[in-house]
């Protein structure tokens, strides 16, 4: 276990803020987290922490940030694997397409660790990593027991989990037990994924196609779209996707109508509601490529603030976040909902 005080964050959030912690612990075994819990003398609260890649600290955080430095992966049967939760999320994806096994192809590239991965429920080209996940193995922050959590308890669904709710701040993600094929499972249908295989490898079938396959795929359009967070601070998506009512999806298209907009992209949900991409919402506000001090809306995905200058502070993504709230809001009747977590 290492134990450091006053540490600088910068390196340990995507944002690239520079923030620092009172402490941080990286543990590197069950036993060293529940040691580490169970010590009266860390600054509190604890907090765990993956990669950093969904969170704003908007200021010095005040007690110990808890960082998973195991990185096992390991085959449990034909179709489970368990990971330690410091395993880096797409090594878990290179792993499994190395092993010609499907299940989290299209989720390559997504940045952060795969504890992270099971508390915001990661999403992406038509997946979402709660179909994979069969369990979650924690540590009680208040008692520093082990406990091995269902997927079926977590109540997961977009972006979201109970880990985000009433689990805030309670558990500790130690590993995470998937469930992958060996069986060719391929999701094309999102986008332009399908057109994007076809073209590059000639053929959608799945038997001719491996996982490896997807996983360039998607790679290859998520490089083309989003900022590489090692050039570029972010935290990905800004905003979850807003889902409204159909009454409410009416008035967005009759001020997309007056105001010639063009079709609104939407995705009908099986609950009635209707998915609009907030991206739409923020470019027809006209806000790719604005800035408030450091911070700027990313010019070919609206949807992601960047730490533009590199020396951007939290309250210049604060308030670009809040200047985009406000107006979608104001033009549109959509309330967004931050996806990245302030911390
Ligand atoms: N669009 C515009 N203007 C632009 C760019 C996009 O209007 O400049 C519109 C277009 O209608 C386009 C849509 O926005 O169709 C963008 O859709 P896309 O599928 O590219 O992505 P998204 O819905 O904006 C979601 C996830 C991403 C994930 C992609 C692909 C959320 C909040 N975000 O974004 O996740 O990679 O789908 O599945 O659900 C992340 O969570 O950090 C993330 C990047």
């Amino acid at each position: 276990m290492r134990t450091c005080f006053n540490v600088d964050l910068t390196g340990m959030n995507t944002f690239r803020m520079k923030v620092s912690s009172r402490c941080l612990v990286e543990w590197s075994s069950v036993d060293e987290l529940r040691d580490a819990i169970a010590d009266p003398s860390l600054p509190r609260p604890l907090f765990p922490i993956g990669g950093g890649s969904n969170l704003l600290f908007t200021k010095d955080f005040p007690g110990t940030v808890l960082h998973c430095s195991m990185k096992g992966i390991r085959r449990i049967g034909p179709d489970r694997v368990h990971v330690d939760a410091g395993v880096v999320w797409d090594d878990f994806c290179a792993w499994c397409a190395d092993n010609n096994l499907w299940g989290p192809e299209n989720l390559s590239y997504i940045p952060g660790e795969v504890g992270a991965s099971a508390v915001q429920n990661i999403g992406a080209y038509g997946k979402e990593v709660c179909e994979l996940i069969e369990s979650v193995e924690c540590v009680d922050i208040r008692d520093a027991s082990l406990i091995t959590i269902p997927a079926s308890e977590c109540d997961y669904s977009y972006r979201d989990s109970r880990f985000k709710h009433d689990w805030k701040w309670r558990y500790v993600v130690t590993g995470v037990i998937y469930r992958v094929s060996s069986e060719p499972v391929p999701v094309l249908d999102y986008g332009h994924v399908r057109e994007a295989v076809l073209e590059r490898y000639g053929t959608d079938a799945p038997s001719e196609l491996t996982p490896e396959m997807v996983r360039e795929t998607v790679t290859s359009i998520r490089k083309g779209k989003l900022p590489e967070v090692d050039e570029l601070g972010s935290a990905g998506s800004f905003f979850r996707n807003p889902c409204v009512s159909p009454e409410a999806f009416s008035i967005v298209r009759e001020i997309a109508d007056k105001d010639s907009l063009g079709p609104v992209p939407h995705f009908e949900l099986e609950d009635g509601t209707v998915k609009i991409p907030a991206a739409w919402l923020i470019d027809k506000c006209g806000w790719k490529g604005m800035s408030r001090g450091g911070a700027a809306v990313y010019i070919k995905q609206p949807l992601v603030i960047v730490n533009w200058t590199g020396s951007a502070i939290p309250e210049d993504v604060m308030s670009l976040a809040e200047g985009i709230r406000a107006s979608v809001k104001e033009r549109f009747g959509v309330d967004l909902n931050r996806e990245v977590e302030y911390v």
